[in-house]
C-alpha cells in the first residue's frame, strides 16, 4: 500500500473542509487549539511510520485515551470489567445522563463518559494509578518520554466538570464505583488531558493492528481480546455517529473532542488523523474526511 500517496490525498481532502465545524469550548482550555491545524500518521504492523502536516504536533487526546484505559483494564483485570459496563452503542451524546437511571448505573459502553469513568475506576483498583498507567503505556509504545498530561487542560476539565461529577456520583449511588468519586474524576481528567501527537498515537495504538502485540513484540492481550476491543471501537468509538463512521470509514476508531481520531486497520496499520473543528456529534470534520478518503482510495477497510 502506498501510504505516502494516500496520506497526501487524505490531507488534501481534509484541507478542503476548512471552516467547517467548531472547536470544542465546553472545556475552556480546549478552545485555544488552532482550528486550522491538520495532521495524519500511519504506523504499519512491521514498523514503518508515515506522516503528513502537523503529525508530530501534540494535541489534547481527550476521549482517545479511553481506548487505552479500556485496553489496560482488560489486560490487567480481564472479563470482570464487563460486570460494570456494557458493550452496546448508546445512540446518545457522549456525556448523556439519561440511560443510567433506567439501566441501574451500568453504563452502556466503555467509551461514553459514564462508561469511561467505570473503566478508570477499575484501572485505579488494578494499578493504584489509572492515569499514570495510561501515560506510561503511551510513553513506552511511542518512545516519547516527554508525553504528559497538560495540567491546564486537566484543571479546566475539573473546574467545568459538573456533568462528569454528576455521572460519577450517580454511578456510585448504584454501587458501581470501587474508589472515591474524587479519585476517579481526577484520574479520568488526567488521562483525557494527555497531550500527544498523531505520531505518538499510531505507535501506541498499533498493538490493536497486531492483534494484541506491543511494539516490542510482547503481548498486551490475547488475539480474542484485541478483536473484542476493535469490535467495541467500531460500534461505540465515535458515539452516536458510530453508524455513520462505519458507513464512511469502515474501521474501528476512537475520537476525542480535541479533534483526534485513532483508527485501526487490523493486520495492517494504525492510522490517526487530527483537526480541532468538530461536527455535531463531537467528531473531527477533517479527521473523518481524511480517514474516509484513505479507506475509499485504498479500498482497504474491515468490510
Ligand atoms: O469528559 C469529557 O467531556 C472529556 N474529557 C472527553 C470527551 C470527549 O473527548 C468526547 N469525545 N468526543
Amino acid at each position: 500500500m502506498d501510504y505516502r500517496r494516500l496520506l497526501d490525498a487524505a490531507a488534501a481532502a481534509a484541507l478542503a473542509t476548512a471552516g467547517q465545524g467548531r472547536v470544542a469550548d465546553y472545556i475552556p482550555a480546549l478552545a485555544a487549539a488552532d482550528p486550522e491545524a491538520f495532521g495524519m500518521a500511519v504506523a504499519t504492523v512491521d514498523g514503518e511510520l508515515y506522516g503528513v502536516g502537523d503529525w508530530e504536533r501534540p494535541f489534547s487526546i481527550q476521549s482517545v485515551s479511553k481506548l487505552f484505559s479500556l485496553a489496560l483494564a482488560l489486560a490487567h483485570g480481564g472479563d470482570a470489567l464487563w460486570r460494570g459496563v456494557g458493550r452496546e452503542p448508546s445512540g446518545n451524546p457522549f456525556n448523556s445522563l439519561v440511560q443510567l437511571e433506567t439501566e441501574h448505573g451500568i453504563p452502556r459502553n466503555p467509551f461514553i463518559n459514564a462508561g469511561a469513568l467505570v473503566v478508570t475506576d477499575r484501572l485505579q483498583s488494578l494499578t493504584g494509578d489509572a492515569s499514570g498507567a495510561v501515560r506510561e503505556f503511551l510513553r513506552r509504545e511511542s518512545g516519547n518520554p516527554l508525553l504528559d498530561t497538560d495540567p491546564v487542560v486537566a484543571a479546566s476539565e475539573a473546574e467545568h466538570g459538573h456533568r462528569n461529577a454528576a455521572l460519577a456520583h450517580f454511578i456510585a449511588s448504584h454501587g458501581n464505583l470501587e474508589n472515591p468519586v474524587e479519585t476517579v474524576l481526577d484520574h479520568y481528567y488526567a488521562h483525557c488531558a494527555i497531550a500527544a501527537s498523531c505520531r505518538d498515537l499510531v505507535l501506541a495504538g498499533s498493538f490493536l493492528a497486531r492483534y494484541g502485540v506491543r511494539t516490542d513484540g510482547t503481548r498486551l492481550m490475547s488475539r480474542s481480546e484485541a478483536k473484542r476491543v476493535n469490535a467495541v471501537l467500531l460500534t461505540c468509538g465515535t458515539y452516536d455517529a458510530a453508524g455513520d463512521f462505519a458507513f464512511r470509514v469502515g474501521l474501528p476508531g476512537k475520537s476525542g473532542v480535541g479533534g483526534g481520531i485513532l483508527a485501526i486497520l487490523p493486520g495492517r496499520a494504525a492510522v490517526c488523523a487530527w483537526g480541532p473543528r468538530l461536527d455535531q456529534a463531537g467528531n473531527s470534520v477533517a479527521a473523518v474526511t481524511a480517514l474516509d478518503t484513505l479507506t475509499t482510495l485504498s479500498g482497504c477497510s474491515i468490510f
